[in-house]
């Protein structure tokens, strides 16, 4: 993979995932030693659900390039629907992000079951891969609190 074309940037990507789906399909991605950038850093949750919209928020604010949200399958969740409520949330989320600043293209909702281990490390290859293509995400530093 060569996805690094600027080697001064170096993306920060922020990737929640569900503990029963999501982040097993990670898990098995590294067992199966199948690769994907050091770039994204993985925030494991219940569920997709108990991700508020404040913390892909806050992921920028405190600089992330990128923000991806991985769960179950629609049906799959393992508390029966709170996957419904995430992308309804992140739907209405994103639709705002570009107002405030943060391109499209910049978030992502997948869903990956524990059996996707493929899947898993071909999602984070293409996120990070079109982050690198949008660059730093420097449309939001006016907003940032600097020290
Ligand atoms: Fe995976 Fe709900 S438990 S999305």
């Amino acid at each position: 993979m060569s996805i690094n074309n600027n080697s001064e940037f170096k993306p920060k990507i922020v990737a929640f995932c569900c503990n029963w789906c999501s982040y097993a399909g990670a898990d098995l991605a590294g067992s199966s030693r199948l690769t994907y950038p050091a770039d994204v850093k993985i925030i494991r949750v219940p569920c997709s659900c108990r991700v508020n919209p404040m913390f892909i928020l806050r992921a920028f604010e405190k600089g992330a390039d990128g923000v991806i949200l991985c769960g179950c399958h629609p049906g799959d969740c393992h508390y029966t629907s709170g996957n419904f409520y995430a992308r309804r949330r992140m739907t209405l989320l994103f639709s705002m992000l570009d107002y405030i600043g943060v391109e499209n293209g910049r978030t992502r909702v997948e869903w990956v079951s524990a059996a996707e281990g493929v899947k898993f490390s071909a999602t984070m290859n293409s996120f990070v891969e079109k982050i690198y293509s949008l660059g730093k995400n420097v449309r939001l530093e006016d907003l940032r609190c600097k020290n």
